[in-house]
């Protein structure tokens, strides 16, 4: 067993296969048989995908604004390098790829859900007979402006302010600091949204109103 836990490729390949056999006994013991043909059978783990995905993009993203960004300063400048240049790059590249593996399934989802349409024009395509397409369609439409941010914007700047992987070797430490600042903004903007968007999320399928 530690062997198995002390290589994090297979450690994260026994979660995946406890998940799939979970799925596959819960279908069975529940609905007696598999029909691959089905939409509730792709529904199910699309929407497991999704919300995966977002615990990946959105932890990463409350670490940045919770841990790294407000202890840089205390650290020594000769030991920033190990945030810099080992510690971010590698987690800008699960940040911004759980953003678009988020965005990706939740598409598919609601277009599985059958509401694809009617939740990206906030419900107005059916004359906003569903609160709950136009509580979804807020949700996504936070969801994109955030994975817009984060292809567009932070990673750019992320990419001047720490010359990740040498693209950018000759700008100013004025140049850096500055593109610096604006990833650290539209980064602080992206946990502000991610607030109302995770309960557009929920709320779309447990409307707490009573
Ligand atoms: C990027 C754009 C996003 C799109 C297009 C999107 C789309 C969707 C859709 C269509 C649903 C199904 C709602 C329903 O009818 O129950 C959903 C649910 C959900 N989403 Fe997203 N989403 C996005 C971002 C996120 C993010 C960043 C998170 C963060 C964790 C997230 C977490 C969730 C959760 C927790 C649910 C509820 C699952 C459930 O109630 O079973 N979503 N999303």
């Amino acid at each position: 067993m530690a062997g198995l836990l002390s290589n994090l490729r297979n450690a994260v390949i026994t979660g995946f296969v406890l998940a799939f056999v979970v799925y596959v006994l819960s279908a069975f013991l529940f609905h007696g048989t598999i029909n691959l043909m089905s939409a509730p059978f792709w529904w199910y783990p699309v929407r497991w995908m999704h919300v995966l995905s977002g615990i990946v993009w959105i932890g990463l993203l409350y670490y940045f604004n919770l841990v790294q960004v407000p202890l840089m300063p205390k650290i020594p400048d000769d030991q920033k390098p190990a945030i810099s240049k080992v510690i971010a790059p590698e987690a800008l590249w699960w940040f911004r790829w759980g953003a678009m593996s988020t965005l990706f399934f939740g598409l598919w989802l609601a277009f599985l859900n059958d509401y694809l349409i009617a939740a990206l024009t906030l419900g107005a395509a059916e004359g906003f007979s569903d609160a709950s397409h136009t509580l979804i369609g807020i949700g996504m439409w936070l969801g994109i402006v955030m994975w817009f941010n984060v292809w567009f914007v932070i990673w750019p700047n992320q990419q001047r302010a720490l010359n990740i992987e040498n693209r950018f070797p000759d700008l100013t430490k004025d140049q850096r600091a500055s593109h610096g600042r604006t990833a650290m903004l539209f980064s602080r903007t992206n946990t502000v949204l991610s607030l109302p968007m995770l309960l557009c999320m929920i709320g779309a399928s447990h409307y707490g109103f009573g």
